[in-house]
Parts: C-alpha cells; structure tokens; sequence
C-alpha cells in the first residue's frame, strides 16, 4: 500500500495511491500525528456473503472493472464496444508539497489517467484522460467521486429559476441516488453545481459538512449516491452529449475541477474555505470595489447621451463610482428582438458615438463600464445576415430561439474572431474600464462545424474568449452575468470579478439568493443592487433602509433611475452608499456568517447574517425580519464564533429611519447599545426588537481594547 497524508486548513486527506486512481481513505476531520496504515485498517470493511470478494474503493474514478457497483467515473468505449471498462495501474505517483499526482496506465483500453490532488484551504481534484490506442475513443464521462462517511446522511442541494436563483434543499439521504443534470450550456439558474453533505441536523455552525462545487460553465451532471452497503459518494462532471468528445489517438480530455470543502463546524466556517481560496487567486481583485449605478431598470432601452449625462451626474453626487451602461446602446438593438451580434456604437442613438458620455462620466471621477452578450446573435442582425452559418445549430432542424436570440458557435474561427475583434476594438477606442458580459439563453441541439454536439468546445471557446480579451486589456474588469444567476461557478470566476447573482432586485427574495450564493462565492464579487421602491420583477414594494441594507452585504450598486428621487430619498441613499463605502473593508476581507434561523411558531419568519473581521476585532450583523411569525417579537439571535472572552460594544447603526418595527418598547441594547462577551453573545445572542416583515437592523459589534 502506498499511503499519503495530506494536511490542509481544517482538513485532512488520506490517499491510496497503490491502484492507478487514488483512492481517498479519509477526507474530513484533522486526524493529529497518525500512521495513515492505520487509518485504512480502522475503515477496512469486512466481505460479506453474497458479495464479490473484493470491496472495490471509492477511488477517485471508480472502476467498474475492479468491482465497484455505484456508477463509473469512466465512461466510454472504443470501435466495436471495446475498452468500456478500463482498469488503471499505478505508473507514477508525485508528490509535492500539497500537492498529488498520480498517473494511471490501462494497456488493454489503451488510455492514460493523470489524477491531480491537491489540498490547501479547498481540496481540488481535477483528472486528464489520454487516448494511447491507435483507434478512436469515444468519451462519455469522467467524473471526479469523493467519499463522504456513512454519518454525513444530510444533503443540501440548490435548485433555482429566473429571478430565484440558489435556493437550498435540504433532504435526507436514506438510500439510493439523487441526482442533478444540467442540459442548459450554462452553469444555470435551475442547477446550480454545488452540493453539502452533513452529519445529520447539520446546520451552520454545527455538523461535519463535506462541500463540492463543481468549477465549470457549460453542462453538468451531479450525483450523491448511498450505496447498499451504506457507503456514500458525491461524483461531479461535466455531462457530455454523444459524441461530444471523441478523443482522437493521442489526444486528452481534462475535466473540470472539482472543489471541494469540509468543517468540522458547519457551513458558514465551510464557505470560509471556498472564500478564502478565492481572495487567493490571482484573478481576485484588490481595489475596493466601486459602487456602481447600472442603467437596465433605470432607463431600459431608452438611451439618449444628454439623459444618461444627467444620470450619471446625479449618481456621481450620492457618492457612485462606476457608471454601467446596460443594453441598448449598439447595433439596431432598440429592443429585445434585434441587433445582437452588431458590436458598433448606434449612430441613431448616439450620433456622437460613446465618447460624450463616456468623458462626462470620467469627468465626474467615475469608471466607465458596458453590457455586451458576446455569445450571442439575433437572426435580425447585420452579422446573422453575413454570417447565418455561425450561428450554434443543428443543420436540418429549425432552432429553437429563447429571447429571440441564438448562440453563436465561438469554436468556429471565423466566428471567433469576429467577436473578438469587435470587442477588441470597442475597448480600444473608447475609455472602458468594466464589461457586464451577459448570457441571456439557453443552448439546445447546438453542433459544432462537424455536426457534433458543440456545448463542450462552446465552454472553453468562451473561457479563451475571455482569457485573450483579458490578456489584451489587463486593466479591464469583467462581470459574469447569465439573465441574472445563471452563471456563478468558480470557473467564470478565475476570469471575471464580479457575478450578478440575479434580475431580482426586490429585497426579500434578495436574502434567500444571496444567503445562497454566499456559500461559495464571496461578497465582493457579488453584485447586489438597491432597484426602484417597487419592485420590477415582483412588484412587492420595499423601504429604502431594507433595499439597502440587503445589497450593501454584496457589491454594491444601484439600478434606479436616481433622476427620480426626492429630496429625503436622495440624502437616505447618499448616506447608504457612504455606509457601505465606509464597512467596505470590513464586508469585503472579513468572514461572512449566517446563523441557523429559528421557528417561531410553526415557520422561519426571521434569519440573520453578517461579516465578523477575520481577527474578531470587528463584525457587521443584519437582523431581518422576512414574515410575521407567531410571536411579534422574534427570537433571540444568537453569534457564535466571536472572540469569546472579548468584550464587545454592541450598537444599533443609525440608518436614519426608525421605521422597522411596531415595539412598544425596545430592548435597551437597541436605543442605548451594550457590553456584551463574545461568551455571551454565542450562549445568549441579541433579543431584536418586534420588527414588521421584510425590514432589517444593522448591528455593529467592536471589541473594547
Ligand atoms: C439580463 C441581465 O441579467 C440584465 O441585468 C440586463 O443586463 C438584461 N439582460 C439586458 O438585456
């Protein structure tokens, strides 16, 4: 046996490498100074009557052949049939630092595994096929499986629409499989790849979790399978179409990377790990993130420069510092029908071109930034019309069109760098520092030139697309956004800085989206949006104080036409965007926490989350009431995870509004604030005041000395 012990932040792997796959014998709790030989003794399973003589190991790509009997992690086959069960031997094992490679060689199928571990604050596990035959081979899936104990029998997956994006749903998972494909093209709102498992009750700061997120923006497919035996997996990959990738003599297919989290205390110390390895990426920004002001709902389709001038003036005064000018502004694009694909200013809109705007805006000491769809064409378009064979479709069948709009199949050359350059040279010539890059359908039956399925190369086109653009213009910043939601993945991620986590600007289905994408994806590269009174996609009308308390969690902007506001609403948002400006450093470096909500009667109407400052120093906490619950006064809110034997100045931030809540009285801490431990704040917690639904408080703790 060839045993290795890897040691990360909070967590422990432990691998067998002596078959051609390894196989993780331990990932979870820090096990201290053990001879991994005696792990795997203390986990060997007995062979039972009935059984196969051999239990096969949960390796990273279990192998049918070697026994296993929960779904491959390899699936494919060669001319005739031949090669569909591979079996791999160890060729090579590598070993460096936290890092674990291991190479598997199959001389019957013909094919060569590299499996890649490595473990820091994430566990990241990523594997290469190559096809060393001399025939075709055909892949239908490579997977990456990682073991989670018997005991870990909670499951919390997300489901989604649009304008509802990342919501939890939390089974418990007795027997069998559960499953989630994604067939959309895109990370999606529906399926987002993202999974927990947890001991059971598992809650946020309670429960071993094991967290897998699988890093990829086209198709997916996940599962979380119990055995018979009892034993339990999560497997994640990328779902490939037929014959989508047929990997040709010498040729390699990579998967996606899996990342993947555990704690031994919960969630929100578990979504610290996905956090923390993020802020480490190269690609993660550094500067404060501005405030912007996006014009979609301010002014939809109606652009005109002297309007937008006046926009841009009024946001600049509440103390905005990135302007967004949304769609509408090229091609003969005057509503949602025409004109994608036409990446030239309109001269019917802007006789000027850009540049007015664009110097009023920097003038006025903000950044300039743009929407584009580069990955898309409507059929009403200059470049539909000169090129209708670069649109993603299956010849001999009628595409389907969603929002009137088809894919173009960026794998083509020609399309490729048409695209390319028409982006290329809109930020060549114009003072752009911010792209909002949307992706607004999804793909069906899209071929590539050859007629095969094309979603695969259609991913990594897009993911070049954005590499060279970025490589070409490294000042430039790029926001993911995908009709709202539809995707946020850590993939898009190492490539863009920001995501619009959804269309839905209304305040309370707002604390649901981003509770959920905050599981993964930390604050400052989410965008959140103060919108209109009323809002655009549900109609529920809100107070300013809890459109603004909800987005400033987030990166903050603003989607209203501010040349609308009156005078008190104006110095309320001004004072907002200061606030945020001002906890800026604190909700963008610090940890973000969530605290299990509590029933009152019968239902959640209240939860609770916040930033603490990674040295306990400091935390921002928002208490929100969502519903009416039984009780007016809901339950205490209780703050694990501070400094326990600090003490803390607890205060209520002055939002300039008192128009939360139909108390008699308030509890003193709320009027005169309070000294409290980090003890008593995690045994005890805050009693909020009785608050009306959809309103929320902002508390902000500072430890004394
Ligand atoms: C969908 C996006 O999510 C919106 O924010 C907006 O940019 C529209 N597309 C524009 O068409």
């Amino acid at each position: 046996m060839n045993l290795l012990h890897l040691r990360g932040a909070g967590a422990d792997v432990v691998l067998d490498t002596s078959t051609g796959v390894p196989a993780i014998v331990h990932w979870g709790a820090p096990l201290g100074d053990v001879d991994p030989a005696s792990v795997v003794t203390a986990a060997a399973r007995t062979v039972t009557h009935g059984s196969l003589d051999v239990i096969a190991p949960v390796t990273v790509v279990p192998e049918h052949g070697s026994g296993w009997q929960g779904r491959p992690g390899l699936a494919g086959n060669r001319p005739g049939g031949r090669a569909w069960s591979p079996r791999f031997t160890t060729e090579s094992v590598r070993h460096d630092g936290t890092a674990v490679e291991v190479v598997g060689i199959d001389r019957v199928a013909e094919l060569r595994l590299v499996t890649r571990l490595e473990l820091d604050e994430v566990l990241v596990a990523r594997c290469t096929l190559t096809n060393t035959g001399s025939s075709r081979y055909l892949l239908d899936a490579l997977t990456i499986t990682l073991p989670v104990p018997v005991h870990a029998s909670d499951l919390m997956s997300f489901t989604g629409r649009w304008t509802r994006e990342l919501h939890p749903v939390r089974t418990t998972w007795a027997t069998g499989a559960h499953v989630v494909e994604n067939r959309r093209g895109r990370t999606s709102h529906e399926h987002p790849p993202l999974v927990y498992a947890g001991a059971p009750g598992f809650g946020e700061w309670q429960g071993e979790v094991w967290g897998a997120h699988l890093a990829w923006s086209g198709d997916h497919a996940l599962l979380a399978e119990c055995l018979p035996d009892g034993r339990r997996y999560l497997q994640l990959g990328e779902l490939l179409h037929p014959g989508e990738v047929a990997l040709e003599p010498g040729a390699s297919y990579t998967t996606p990377e899996v990342i993947a989290t555990y704690d031994e205390h919960g969630l929100t110390p578990a979504s610290w790990h996905h956090h923390r390895s993020v802020r480490g990426r190269a690609s993660h920004p550094t500067t404060p993130r501005p405030v912007l002001v996006n014009t979609w709902e301010a002014v939809y389709f109606d652009h005109d420069t002297a309007r937008l001038q006046q926009l841009a003036t009024a946001a600049a005064d509440l103390g905005i510092e990135r302007f967004v000018l949304d769609d509408g502004w090229f091609g003969s694009r005057r509503d949602d029908r025409r004109g994608l694909g036409d990446w030239v200013v309109s001269r019917d809109v802007y006789p000027d071109g850009l540049a007015p705007l664009i110097s009023h805006v920097r003038s006025l000491g903000m950044e300039f930034g743009i929407w584009v769809e580069p990955e898309m064409v409507n059929p009403d378009s200059d470049l539909y019309r000169a090129h209708p064979e670069w649109a993603l479709v299956t010849e001999g069948y009628e595409p389907v069109l969603g929002r009137h709009q088809l894919v173009l199949d960026l794998a083509d050359p020609g399309a490729y760098a048409h695209v390319f350059g028409q982006l290329d040279a809109l930020l060549r010539d114009h003072d752009i520092s911010y792209l909002k890059w949307d992706m607004n359908r999804d793909h069906v039956q899209g071929s590539g030139a050859d007629g095969a399925a094309g979603t695969h190369a259609q991913t990594l086109a897009v993911y070049r697309l954005l590499d060279e653009l970025q490589a070409r213009h490294p000042g430039v910043e790029i926001e993911s956004c995908s009709s709202g939601g539809a995707r946020i993945d850590l993939e898009i991620l190492r490539r863009t800085q920001r995501v619009w986590t959804s269309d839905c600007n209304d305040a309370l289905e707002r604390q649901t989206i981003q509770r959920g994408a905050s599981l993964f994806v930390p604050p400052e590269l989410m965008g959140a949006h103060i919108g209109p009174p009323r809002s655009h996609t549900t109609g529920r009308t809100h107070t300013l104080a809890f459109r603004a308390i909800t987005a400033m969690f987030g990166h903050l902007g603003v989607e209203w036409n501010v040349l609308d506001l009156d005078e008190g609403d104006r110095e309320q948002l001004r004072s907002f965007i200061a606030l945020h400006r001002r906890f800026r450093p604190l909700l963008h470096s610090g940890d973000v926490v969530r605290f299990d909500p509590v029933l009152n009667g019968t239902e959640v109407a209240s939860h609770a989350h916040g930033v603490y400052a990674p040295d306990r120093s400091e935390a921002l906490v928002a208490l929100v009431q969502l519903r009416t619950g039984m009780s007016l006064a809901p339950p205490p809110v209780r703050l694990p995870g501070l400094d326990a034997d600090r003490r803390y100045r607890v205060s209520v931030v002055d939002t300039g509004t008192r128009h939360w809540g139909p108390s008699r009285t308030m509890p003193s801490w709320v009027t005169d604030g309070v000294v409290l431990t980090g003890r008593q704040l995690a045994v005890h917690g805050l009693q909020p005041p009785a608050m009306h639904p959809e309103t929320a408080l902002l508390v902000h703790l500072v430890a004394e000395g």
